[in-house]
């Protein structure tokens, strides 16, 4: 019997049935497409992911030219869409699973670079947190009556190209939800109105000729169970809006939240909790007839089951979960959770690529849009590598070179491996790392690397052993700052004050008002929970902070800052004395904030490497060790590290 009954049971969708009650959500990829046109790295990503879940959902596709958000997305007014297309339902039906394609139109969120021309909307209002937003221009009823006869023609070349669904766009701050939207839509015509009701009539419209153009497509609208933002719509409007399309002819609703640029967002991260935009899709279901399926930070498949359990939903749409590790649902359903590699919650490599235009990928899972790669066997001649340093480069290391088929010894100072990443997961806003650690733990364990954890290593050990490989992954340390005065008050080094977080405010010999000093992530981490303990602290930037994070990630950030009421300082010139922080800018010096200790949060220099001057073997520096930088770089260079080296014992031997 599986733990999970009620996610390995079918639910029907109006003409179909789902084998299960997990779908994957729909996700732009920033790759796999040549204009407008899916080829095969999108479909070997696909693949690689479907093979066990009951839909997968293929990410926005524009149904008109100024519609597109994102250039790599298919176009759906292309002819040659269609056997692009029609490739990837294939994939995805190689897997048992049904595939659906989502369609929408950007509007006002879309940007006149990629959509080519001025964004169109139902009123020439910007979008309210897109600082770079263009103002856009009203449309016409003409082009109203255009752009639902478009998602009409797309819905059937879908249906041409093999999907057995379409899942409409109606949230998240596009087109539709644009019109749904008092903010967004200050038309006094018929696609106008006080009511959510009156401006239903354009989203209404859609639905019903999606239905009537692919009446055998089971049909899904996403919309939001919240705007996220005060003015916007909410829950009551939600289900009068669910309710309206249910009357249209979806056959079922996806729920979720949020505009462009609202925090929390759409996509949540950080500290946000599991399973966050719940409650909006158990308020909708309560209110229509047709399943409801929930969306937003699904992590754990017992969280899912919780969730059907309660009846707050019908279904769960999982996105990141899925690129962590596209064996989510095989191994929930054989029972192996703790195998599953976590998702962080970042988003640095995944939807934080997107605003730059870049290909995603994975902070955890590097493979993420490289499935079309032959995957690395075991190697052909068993090597002997050597670990230094248990972090995350050096972990990700030793458990791919387990794999691979090397002996592995891997030695960590520490008691515990996990390095930076064990530190950062005592910060509520990286407390995910916590899952990681604990699953490389495991993979360590079960992988046979041969640890060696509680001592410091030397050059001569390291020889003794006789390695063809040696990884440095020994992490950076902290530099003391060029600020005048640093030495006047008592300075932490952020591992210290980090680990005595818990017990630091009731305690008379810990800091009570910090400077916390540093640009990096940690340094932005660190500042919340030590303020999340309604405690002032300042955090003091030598230049942009959080720079090493994802714009998403760091406006996150910055945004729950300012909300605790951390002071911000950036740049130099500053003096710091045993009164607190001075600045004197232009002017006369002026003091700033209370300090009586400054944190060291950032790690700027790589830690000094055991010397090798005995050890014969390859040397590879990874991750900090190399040059002081972030999780996602850490675990590509550990992992690669690790397959440069196999390839190299895959090569025939010469002559
Ligand atoms: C890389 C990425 C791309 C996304 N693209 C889309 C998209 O094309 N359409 C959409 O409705 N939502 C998109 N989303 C939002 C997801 O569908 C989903 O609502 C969100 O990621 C929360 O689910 P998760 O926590 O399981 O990832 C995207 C999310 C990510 C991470
Ligand atoms: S990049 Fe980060 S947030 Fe995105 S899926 Fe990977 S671990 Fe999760």
């Amino acid at each position: 019997m599986s733990a999970y009954p009620l996610l390995f049971s079918r639910l029907r969708l109006g003409p179909v049935e789902l084998r299960n009650r997990v779908v994957m959500t729909a996700m732009t990829t920033g790759f796999g497409y040549e204009a407008g046109i899916p080829n095969e790295d999108l479909t070997a990503y696909l693949r690689e992911r479907s093979g066990e879940l009951a839909m997968t959902t293929v990410g926005f596709g524009a149904v008109r030219p100024e519609g597109r958000v994102e250039s790599k997305i298919p176009w759906m007014w292309k002819p040659e869409v269609e056997s692009g297309l029609a490739a990837v339902t294939e994939a995805i039906h190689d897997g048992g699973g049904l595939a659906c394609l989502q369609l929408g139109h950007g509007g006002r969120q879309a940007s006149p670079q990629t959509a080519g021309s001025q964004p169109v909307a139902p009123s020439a209002v910007p979008s309210p947190f897109v600082r770079s937003s263009a103002t856009p221009r009203e449309l016409t009823i003409r082009e109203i009556e255009e752009i639902v006869a478009s998602f009409g023609d797309a819905a059937q070349t879908a249906a041409r190209a093999g999907f057995d669904a379409i899942e409409v766009h109606a949230g998240h701050g596009y087109l539709i939800q644009q019109f749904l939207s008092r903010d967004a839509n200050r038309r006094s015509d018929v696609y106008g109105g006080a009511t959510v009701a009156e401006r239903a009539r354009f989203a209404v419209e859609v639905v019903s000729r999606v239905r009537g153009s692919a009446p055998e497509l089971a049909l899904l609208v996403r919309i939001n169970g919240s705007d996220l933002y005060a003015g916007g719509e909410g829950p009551s409007e939600a289900a009068l809006v669910g309710a309206a399309l249910a009357g249209a002819g979806a056959d079922a609703l996806i729920v979720s939240a949020g505009i462009y640029g609202t925090v929390p967002y759409t996509i949540p991260l950080l500290d946000d909790p599991e399973a966050i935009h719940l409650p909006g899709a158990a308020h909708v279901r309560a209110h229509v007839e047709i399943p409801v399926i929930a969306v937003g930070a699904f992590a754990r498949p017992a969280v899912a089951e919780a969730a059907l359990r309660r009846g707050d939903c019908d279904a769960i749409a999982v996105g990141r979960a899925l690129l962590a590790d596209p064996q989510w649902l095989a191994k929930a359903r054989r029972g192996r959770v703790d195998e599953i590699r976590p998702c962080v919650a970042t988003v640095d490599a995944c939807a934080g690529m997107l605003a730059t235009g870049d290909p995603i990928s994975c902070s955890v899972n590097p493979e993420v849009g490289r499935e079309r790669r032959t995957p690395l066997t075991r190697a052909v001649s068993r090597g002997r590598v050597v670990v230094v340093g248990l972090g995350p480069a050096g972990m990700e290391a030793a458990c791919r070179g387990a794999e691979l088929g090397h002996e592995v010894v891997a030695f960590e100072r520490q008691e515990r491996p996990g390095g930076a990443a064990r530190l950062a997961a005592r910060t509520p806003t990286l407390v995910r790392y916590a899952r990681l650690i604990a699953w490389f733990e495991r993979r360590l364990r079960t992988g046979g690397v041969d640890v060696r954890a509680g001592a410091a290593t030397d050059g001569e050990a390291i020889a003794e052993l006789d390695p063809d490989l040696v990884v440095v992954a020994t992490g950076a340390i902290t530099d003391p700052p060029l600020i005048d005065g640093y030495d006047e008050l008592a300075t932490w080094p952020v591992e210290d004050f980090l680990g005595e977080l818990p017990s630091s405010l009731d305690s008379t010999d810990q800091p009570q008002c910090p400077v916390i000093l540093g640009d990096g992530r940690i340094a932005l981490a660190t500042a919340l929970a030590f303020a999340a303990r309604s405690a002032g602290c300042t955090l003091l930037s030598r230049s942009r902070p959080g720079g090493d994070a994802s714009g998403m990630a760091r406006r996150a950030y910055l945004t729950r800052l300012d909300r605790q009421g951390v002071v911000r300082l950036v740049g130099y010139p500053v003096r710091l004395s045993t009164q607190g922080v001075w600045w004197s800018g232009d002017g006369p010096e002026e003091h700033l904030s209370e300090a009586d200790a400054l944190v060291l949060a950032d790690r700027r220099r790589p830690e000094r490497p055991p010397r090798m001057d005995l050890v014969r073997a390859e040397v590879v520096r990874v991750g900090d060790a190399r040059t002081p930088r972030d999780l996602t770089s850490a675990i590509a260079e550990g992992r690669e590290a690790l397959d440069e080296f196999t390839r190299a014992r895959m090569m025939p031997a010469r002559a």
